[in-house]
């Protein structure tokens, strides 16, 4: 028999106080996209080998899809909604995806901008194995990947450009 219990859930999400109730063994993907609404989270696998569901918690990148739900408790999740800037401007890394071809079905690519977005803050000016051992728990299938390590590339440049 499924189990109807529910626990309360608070935590900020991009920014924003977000209070739910969810089953105590949620995962923090479901909640995300289908109690949330933030659905470009994508859901890959389900089993923790693409790293399509990959989302920021306290500024760590995690696979959603095996994050219980209830371990975000009082935490900052941020996906790939959360990326823009106060003036709907893109990230950097989004830019630098956008500009060097690194997204082509897409499918992949909130997952790869949010675990760049992680890499960049460890380690601003990644070299280019660093950037494939940085991203090796992401998958794509379209772009043999030389699109993307250009654009974490272009957006390690960027940032350091605009960094104040
Ligand atoms: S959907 Fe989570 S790692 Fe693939
Ligand atoms: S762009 Fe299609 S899976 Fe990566």
């Amino acid at each position: 028999m499924r189990s109807t219990m529910r626990a309360e859930l608070r935590f900020t999400l991009n920014g924003a106080a977000v209070e739910t109730m969810v089953r105590p063994q949620a995962r923090l993907l479901d909640v995300l996209r289908d109690t949330l609404g933030a659905t470009g989270t994508k859901e890959g696998c389900g089993e923790g080998e693409c790293g399509a569901c990959t989302v920021l918690v306290d500024g760590r990148a995690v696979a959603s899809c095996l994050f219980p739900a209830l371990e975000a408790e009082g935490k900052t999740v941020l996906t790939v909604e959360g990326l823009r800037n106060a003036s709907g401007e893109l990230s950097v890394v989004q830019r630098a995806f956008v500009d060097k071809g690194g997204t082509q079905c897409g499918f992949c690519t909130p997952g790869m901008v949010m675990a760049t977005t992680a890499l960049l803050q460890e380690n601003p000016s990644p070299s280019d194995d660093e950037i494939r051992a940085g991203l090796v728990g992401n998958l794509c299938r379209c772009t043999g990947y030389v699109q993307i390590v250009d654009a974490v590339k272009q957006a390690a440049e960027l940032a350091a450009k605009e960094r104040p």
